[in-house]
């Protein structure tokens, strides 16, 4: 018997101690070879003898199982070794993005006003001349429509010069009050050092009862919003003209540069134009079914607010997707 415990012992394999188990415990195998001897043995020994080979059974099955249990681990471990990830090991150097700096500029901007509960409002960029023109008092014609150079389609259909058409949409839509902002993408005919033919607006507009909306609460929000954007500056309102409002307001905050003195940036006058703002007209409620409101709306050029916060010289460079400069705004 001692040869089979030594077996089970020594097992290096699940497979092996199959065998063994057939050799041992199978039908004719070890086991019943024992037992079959019985029949051959006195009977005042056989009490003796089938302790004895129950006794071996016993221990036998112990060994066995015991044996096929630690097999079954080992496996376990050497699958486990095998599969192991190395978290230690060095990964392939993958870049990580970041947001434009014309977006994290709009973002900032569309912070301020939805802090302040203007809605988000989006509108399409292919427009119709009623939309981006007539219904913000730009009839056919006007002189003022050359202030935008734009794409024209077939049948009256334009990109949108301004994303002032979303105040219409908006309006049209919605009764008042109104108290929303329009990001987004706009479109002319022109490049140069400070224009692309395409680049982003944020369009501003908030409508109430008449009588509601005053010119003092357009300046308070501005002068605010413009302290929020670049820090402690002065800001001015230059009186101006715009179809769609009036009085019609540009403003300008004391240069970030020089702080006033003059510089090449503020063209020595000490002061950067940074948005247009106005008393919505009449022919705009008009234009839109709306009766006895007041609001004031106002629009401004996020690259421009981009390039003065982050000091860049050339519109242009913002859209050349230049990894250097892109990599700078992480
Ligand atoms: N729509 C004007 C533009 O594209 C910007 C603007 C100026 C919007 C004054 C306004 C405003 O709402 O009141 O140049």
């Amino acid at each position: 018997m001692k040869e089979w415990y030594d077996a089970i012992e020594s097992a290096e394999s699940v497979g092996k101690l199959e065998e063994i188990r057939i050799a041992v415990f199978g039908k004719k195998g070890v086991l019943a070879g024992e037992f079959a001897k019985m029949k051959s043995i006195p009977n005042e020994e056989k009490g003796a003898f089938a302790k004895t080979l129950n006794t071996h059974k016993a221990a036998l099955t112990a060994a066995f199982n015991a044996r096929k249990e630690l097999l079954a681990l080992e496996a376990l471990e050497a699958a486990m070794k095998a599969e192991a990830i190395d978290v230690t090991l060095y990964s392939r150097k993958s870049g990580r993005g970041a947001l434009h700096p014309v977006m994290q500029t709009m973002d900032r901007i569309v912070e301020y006003f939805t802090a302040m509960n203007f809605s988000v409002k989006t509108g399409p960029m292919v427009e119709d001349d009623f939309h981006n023109f007539e219904a913000l008092n730009l009839p056919k014609y006007h002189p003022a429509r050359d202030m935008q150079d734009t794409f024209y389609f077939k049948d009256e259909m334009l990109l949108r010069t301004h994303t002032s058409p979303v105040q219409i949409r908006t309006m049209m839509r919605h009764k008042p009050p109104i108290r929303m902002i329009a990001p987004g993408a706009v479109f002319r005919r022109d490049y140069d050092l400070t224009h692309t033919p395409m680049f982003h607006q944020v369009e501003g507009l908030l409508v109430d009862e008449e009588g509601k909306v005053s010119f003092a609460n357009l300046k308070f929000i501005l002068e605010d919003f413009l302290k929020y954007m670049f820090g402690d500056v002065d800001v001015r309102f230059r009186p101006s003209f715009f179809p769609f409002t009036e009085p019609s307001a540009e403003v300008d905050i004391s240069c970030i540069f020089c702080k006033g003195d003059g510089c090449r940036v503020c063209s020595k006058t000490g002061w950067l134009e940074v948005l247009g703002c106005g008393i919505v007209d009449p022919n705009v409620f008009k234009a839109v079914g709306y009766e006895e409101v007041s609001g004031y709306a106002f629009g401004l050029g996020v690259e421009r607010f981009a390039m003065l916060i982050h000091r860049i010289g050339d519109l242009r460079s913002l859209f050349e997707g230049d990894i250097r400069l892109l990599e700078q705004f992480q």
